[in-house]
């Protein structure tokens, strides 16, 4: 008996020992920690009471074991209590730190978009790519053959002037038109050839509708057969798709070295319908690009059978296009990388 009584003594003293030792937790873990020591049959507070158990009377054991158990048990429930208490305190701190205010303002998202004269030039070969032309990717520095001679304007032609000319040497220079890409195909690959070639182009000019770098695209179609009835009915289609479906085109006389005959596109105008307007200057009209029938002669240069292959061509200015289309009145707005313009100009929205 007197075991008891000791044991008695020494759970008093460890039940007061627990109470302290778990009233500077702070934390659901810590809970879990102290209660592994309290409880480790080696070291542990009561863990280790079990040990004890051999060097008690066989008669009292019994007694021994439940004392011990009930402390057990309340210490269990001691635990379970702080840890069901510490770990609600956890989750409301967690709480309170993802807390999302809904009624604040959002932070604007700005993002930017494609120049307009990328836009425009993603467009036009988007329509001519679902016509089935390919893309041809031509060089800016070009020599004089590719630039004028094959296209049918040796040196001494007049046509020469029609286009102001920045030389890099007397062979090379910046290209005046992506027409210098014709030739390049046209070497390279036998007919059929069907081929839209975007890029920049150089002249010595420069006012509000003209820059001495702007953006062409070059149509050429070769094949049997192919006439300016051709030519007519794919821009049709095209004037349609890029600036609306009642737009009507009529072909002008007009003369370029390389196309034989020449043409000048006119649209009719998609701001008006044709009445007349500031945009279409009153004529109910407005040109868009240059074309024509392939000169015979530039497909021989080509080594290409004129009496057998015919073919047409076309020249677009993008900047021009994207002017009208987006109603901008002088080109220096596209060059001047100013942003409360630029992000106006968005199809892509
Ligand atoms: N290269 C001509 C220009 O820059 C446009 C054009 C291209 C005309 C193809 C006819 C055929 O003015």
């Amino acid at each position: 008996m007197q075991e008891l009584s000791a044991l008695n003594e020494r759970l008093v003293a460890i039940k007061k020992e627990i109470e302290e030792g778990s009233a500077n937790l702070e934390n659901s873990r810590a809970v879990y920690e102290y209660k592994k020591n309290v409880m480790d049959g080696k070291s542990g507070l009561i863990g280790s009471l079990m040990k004890g158990m051999k060097d008690i009377p066989k008669e009292s054991r019994g007694d021994y074991g439940k004392l011990v158990n009930e402390l057990k048990t309340w210490a269990q429930a001691l635990f379970d209590e702080l840890d069901v208490a510490l770990k609600a305190k956890e989750m409301d701190a967690k709480y309170a730190s993802e807390k999302i205010d809904i009624t604040m303002p959002a932070e604007e998202n700005v993002s930017g978009n494609l120049h307009p004269i990328t836009q425009m030039r993603n467009q036009l070969i988007d329509i001519f790519a679902s016509m089935g032309f390919d893309v041809f990717e031509g060089t800016e520095i070009e020599n004089d053959y590719y630039n004028f001679t094959a296209l049918n304007t040796p040196a001494d032609h007049p046509a020469r002037d029609m286009q102001d000319t920045f030389y890099l040497s007397p062979e090379f220079l910046l290209r005046t038109q992506t027409s210098a890409g014709q030739i390049h195909v046209m070497e390279a690959q036998k007919p059929p050839i069907k081929i839209v070639s975007p890029g920049k182009v150089f002249r010595s000019d420069d006012d509000a509708t003209h820059s001495p770098m702007f953006t062409q695209l070059e149509g050429l179609v070769v094949d049997k057969g192919i006439t300016l009835c051709d030519l007519k009915g794919m821009l049709d289609l095209f004037v349609q798709r890029i600036f609306g479906e009642e737009v009507k085109t009529r072909l002008r006389p007009s003369y370029f070295p390389f196309t034989e005959p020449s043409v000048e596109v006119d649209c009719s105008c998609f701001s008006c319908g044709g009445t007349g307007c500031k945009l279409c200057k009153g004529t109910g009209w407005i040109e868009v690009l240059g074309a024509g029938v392939v000169n015979k002669k530039v497909l021989e240069n080509c080594g290409i059978d004129s009496d057998e292959y015919s073919g047409f061509a076309f020249g677009i200015g993008i900047e021009r296009a994207a002017m009208l289309k987006y109603g901008i009145n002088n080109i220096k707005h596209l060059f001047e990388s100013d942003l409360r313009v630029l992000s106006q100009l968005n199809d892509n929205d």
